[in-house]
């Protein structure tokens, strides 16, 4: 019988990805999501693309009542990914009680579920935020984590905490946090991708949106950081990648092949890219011009990050495999796709 996997989040933009991966490795998924940032339609869409329509649950997971339930309902779930929260550093500032309550209550009631009905494992959607600026590139899993820059940040870095805490204290439980540096692109059917509401904060969505037509032009947030030409560099994980690894730490929870009871891991390319190398890849990739203008910098943002992979790497048996082009192209396929562009 095929083993039975909860996703929260599993609508969004990351869950998805991760979803149709987990069924195309045979498990069976049941999906967690309040529909507060993504559709009911993207259920339709892994249908198309996996011939299996995932078992959907509405639900926040900030109701302990109706997390209770879900267990109960599902008594056979061996493990849990979770990706459900809010992810917008801006709108953190603003509402930042929002932000604690939904990741951090949602968390606790889902290890306090885990606790009572029995389910070992859980895998859990961290970030590269939790590094801050660092001293020293790239990254690798020892490297201090510091202070965050935003409540979003904090979530982040206190689930990591509940994480570990719980996962030393209560003997049953054992789980893994992946830092996730920068995942865009979008999977090569087109058929899900990233949707961000409103305007996008991201650079992705904003480059694809921008050659869409539907926002004017690219900002460019800084040319005078200390990296080769001026513009801020990150290290960009194609989401399929991204989404692959969470097959392989579930297996590694499930064969009991980790090494500790609570691990970490950096998901990453090991490459740094600069905003303006991923601006000349997208033109390069889809032959689309792209208008954009170098204004200052975005407080909060950290000049350069990068990952050391060697630890996933060797430990996982996982690599990000995808490059640069064929990513920001699969990225395009999706805005194209979504807006009815040929
Ligand atoms: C941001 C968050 C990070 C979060 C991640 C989730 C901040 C400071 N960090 O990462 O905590 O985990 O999103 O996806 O917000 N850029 C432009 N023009 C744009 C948009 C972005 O030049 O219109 C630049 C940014 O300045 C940055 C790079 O592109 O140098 C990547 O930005 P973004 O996609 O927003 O990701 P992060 O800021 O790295």
């Amino acid at each position: 019988m095929a083993l039975q996997i909860l996703v929260t989040g599993g609508t969004g933009y990351i869950g998805s990805h991760t979803v149709v991966e987990l069924q195309n490795a045979g498990y069976k998924v049941v999906i967690v999501d309040d529909l507060s940032n993504s559709s009911i339609d993207v259920l339709d869409n892994i249908e198309k693309i996996t011939g299996i329509k995932p078992i959907f649950e509405q639900l926040n997971l900030v109701d302990a009542e109706r997390t209770g339930a879900l267990f109960r309902k599902y008594p056979d779930l061996q493990a849990i990914i979770h990706f459900a929260a809010s992810k917008a550093v801006g709108e953190s500032v603003q509402i930042p009680l929002h932000y604690y309550r939904n990741n951090l209550v949602s968390l606790m009631n889902l290890l306090d579920g885990q606790r009572k009905y029995g389910v070992a494992n859980i895998v859990f959607s961290s970030s590269c935020t939790v590094y801050g600026q660092p001293e020293v590139l790239p990254v690798t899993e020892q490297t201090p984590r510091k202070d965050a820059e935003s409540p979003y940040g904090n979530t982040k870095r206190i689930s990591e905490d509940i994480l570990n805490d719980s996962i030393r204290a209560y003997p049953e439980l054992r789980g893994i946090a992946l830092r996730y540096f920068n995942p865009i692109g979008a999977h090569e059917s087109a058929l899900i991708g990233e949707l961000p509401l409103g305007v996008p904060q991201n650079l992705v969505p904003f480059i694809t949106q921008t050659a869409a037509g539907l926002r004017d032009e690219l900002k460019v947030f800084g040319n005078d950081y200390d990296t080769p030409d001026g513009s801020a560099i990150r290290d960009y994980i194609n989401v399929v990648d991204l989404a692959k690894a969470h097959v392989v730490a579930i297996e590694r929870l499930l064969n009991k092949k980790n090494k500790a009871k609570y691990e970490v891991f950096n998901l990453g390319t090991g490459e740094g890219l600069s905003v303006l190398q991923v601006v000349k890849g997208f033109e390069k990739a889809t032959g689309v011009e792209l208008n954009y203008k170098i204004v200052d910098r975005r407080p909060g943002d950290i000049e350069k990050i990068w990952a050391d992979t060697t630890y996933a790497n060797q430990e996982l048996g996982w690599k990000a495999e995808k490059g640069l082009e064929e990513t920001l192209l699969s990225a395009w396929n999706w805005e194209k796709r979504v807006r009815g562009i040929q």
